[in-house]
C-alpha cells in the first residue's frame, strides 16, 4: 500500500494548481491521471495560446445554481496572483482582448510551469495510471488503481466536465460524488456552437467562415462579439456566450448591426437622397459583403429604397436589430469548451471545496457547478478553486 498525505485525481489546472499549493505546505501529495499527458485541455486552449486568466474576472461571469459560491475562492486567489506566477516563470503573455490575457509564445509554458511548481513542492504526478475503485477508511480513503492500491488522507476530485472525450474528458467525479451522497445537478455543453435547422443551413451553410461583429443579450448580460457562420451552424465568440445560457427549443435573438442604433432612420435619410441604392448596398458597407448579399436574397430585399415605406423600413430594422434564430441544438461534448452544471455547491464548504458531509473530499474546478464565460474565467476558477483546496487539503 502506498501512502499519501494526499491524492488527486487529474493532472488538469486546478489538480496541478492544488497539488503545488499543498506540496509546499509539506503534504505528500499524488497527482493520478488517467491520460499520457497532463493539461492536455491547457495545451488546446486559446488556439495554442491559453487564455489563462482574465484580469476583470468577477463573480458575476460565472454561471451556478448558487452564483455566490465563487466568491470566496475567487476573491482569495485573484489574476493578479495568476499573473505574478507567470511572470516568475518568466513567461512572456499578451492582453489579446481587454482583460484577456494570452501566451505569447505558447500553452505548452503554462503546462510546464505547473508541472515545475509540483516538482518544486515535492508533489508527484503519474499519467497513465486509471482508477478502479474509491472507498472510505476510519482515516481517510483507499484507491485501487492501475499502479496499485493507494492510501490518502485527502481526496480531491479534479477530473473535469465532459468536454471532448477524446481528451480524456470522463464522467468520474461525477459518479464519485454520487458514490459518496453528493448531489449532482444536471450537466449540458457550455461555450458550445449552435446546429441549425435544415431551413436555415440552407443558406447559411454557404456562407461558412463568414464573421460579423453582432450583439447578444441574455440573462441581463451582453456580449459584444463576433459571430462566425461553420458550415455546421453559428459559432464564434458571441455565439459561444449565448449557447451557456440556452435552452433545447429557445430562439436566439441577435443585433446584427450593433454599431447602427437606428437603421431605418438612416435608410429613410438614404431613399430621400438616392432611391435607387439598396438596402443590400447600404449592409454591404457594414458587413462583409457575401453576408449581406445572401442576407438580402434570403428576405428579399432586392428592391431600391424608393419602393420602400416607412413601415417596412420599420420591419427590415426590426429584422437587423432583433434577428431571430431558432438553433437544432448544439454541438455538445464533441466541441464544447465546458460543461455546465456539475457537483452541487450546496454541499461543498466555499473557503475550502470540501465536501460538507463527506470529511477529507475535495471537489475542485470544472467538475463543480461553476462556469465561466468565454476569455479565461474557467481557468481562473480552475486555478482559484485548486489553489484554495491546496490550503486544506
Ligand atoms: P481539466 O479537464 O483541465 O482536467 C481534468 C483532468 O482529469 C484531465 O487531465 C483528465 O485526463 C483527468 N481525468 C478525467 N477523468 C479521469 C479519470 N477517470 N481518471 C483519471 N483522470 C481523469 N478556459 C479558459 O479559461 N481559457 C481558454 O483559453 C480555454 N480554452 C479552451 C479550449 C478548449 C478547446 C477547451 C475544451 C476548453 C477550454 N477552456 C478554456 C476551458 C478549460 O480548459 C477548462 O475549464 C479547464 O481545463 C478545467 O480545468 P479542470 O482542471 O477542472 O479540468
Amino acid at each position: 500500500m502506498q501512502e499519501f498525505d494526499v491524492v488527486i485525481i487529474g493532472a488538469g489546472a486546478a489538480g496541478l494548481m492544488c497539488a503545488a499549493t499543498a506540496g509546499y505546505r509539506g503534504r505528500r501529495v499524488l497527482v493520478l491521471d488517467h491520460a499520457n499527458k497532463a493539461g492536455k485541455k491547457i495545451l488546446m486552449s486559446g488556439g495554442g495560446r491559453c487564455n489563462f486568466t482574465n484580469l476583470n474576472s468577477t463573480p458575476a461571469n460565472f454561471l451556478s445554481a448558487n452564483p455566490s459560491f465563487c466568491i470566496s475562492a475567487l476573491k482569495r486567489y485573484t489574476p493578479q496572483h495568476f499573473l505574478d506566477l507567470v511572470e516568475r516563470h518568466a513567461i512572456d503573455w499578451c492582453e489579446k482582448a481587454p482583460g484577456q490575457l494570452f501566451c505569447t509564445d505558447s500553452s505548452k509554458q503554462i503546462v510546464q510551469m505547473l508541472l515545475t511548481e509540483c516538482e518544486w513542492s515535492g508533489a508527484v504526478v503519474r499519467l497513465d495510471t486509471s482508477i478502479a475503485e474509491v472507498s472510505r477508511t476510519d482515516t481517510g480513503f483507499v484507491l485501487r488503481t492501475s499502479s496499485g492500491p493507494v492510501q490518502c488522507e485527502s481526496l480531491v476530485v479534479a477530473s473535469g466536465g465532459l468536454s471532448i472525450p477524446t481528451m480524456g474528458a470522463s464522467p468520474f467525479g461525477y459518479q464519485l460524488a454520487q458514490q459518496f451522497g453528493l448531489r449532482v445537478l444536471p450537466t449540458r455543453a457550455g461555450l458550445v456552437p449552435f446546429t441549425l435547422q435544415p431551413v436555415d443551413k440552407a443558406w447559411l451553410a454557404p456562407l461558412s467562415g463568414v464573421s460579423l461583429e453582432v450583439r447578444v443579450e441574455t440573462a441581463g448580460r451582453r456580449f459584444d462579439e463576433p459571430m462566425l457562420v461553420t458550415h455546421r451552424g453559428l459559432s464564434g465568440p458571441a455565439m459561444l456566450q449565448r449557447s451557456s445560457f440556452w435552452q433545447s427549443g429557445e430562439v436566439v435573438e441577435v443585433d446584427l448591426l450593433p454599431k447602427e442604433p437606428a437603421p431605418a432612420e438612416s435608410l429613410r435619410g438614404l431613399r430621400s437622397q438616392s432611391p435607387r441604392q439598396t438596402v443590400k448596398q447600404w449592409l454591404c458597407q457594414r458587413w462583409p459583403r457575401r453576408f449581406a448579399e445572401a442576407f438580402c436574397e434570403h428576405y428579399q430585399w432586392e428592391a431600391p429604397l424608393q419602393h420602400y415605406s416607412n413601415e417596412s423600413l420599420g420591419q427590415v430594422e426590426a429584422l437587423l436589430k432583433r434577428w431571430q434564430i431558432k438553433p437544432a441544438g448544439t454541438e455538445g461534448y464533441r466541441t464544447a469548451e465546458v460543461t455546465l452544471g456539475g457537483v452541487d455547491t450546496d454541499q461543498l464548504l466555499s473557503k475550502s471545496l470540501m465536501a460538507k458531509e463527506v470529511d477529507g473530499l475535495y471537489f475542485i474546478g470544472e467538475v463543480v457547478d461553476v462556469t465561466g464565460e468565454l476569455g479565461g474565467h474557467n481557468f481562473q476558477w480552475a486555478w482559484a478553486s485548486g489553489w484554495c483546496a491546496g490550503q486544506y487539503v
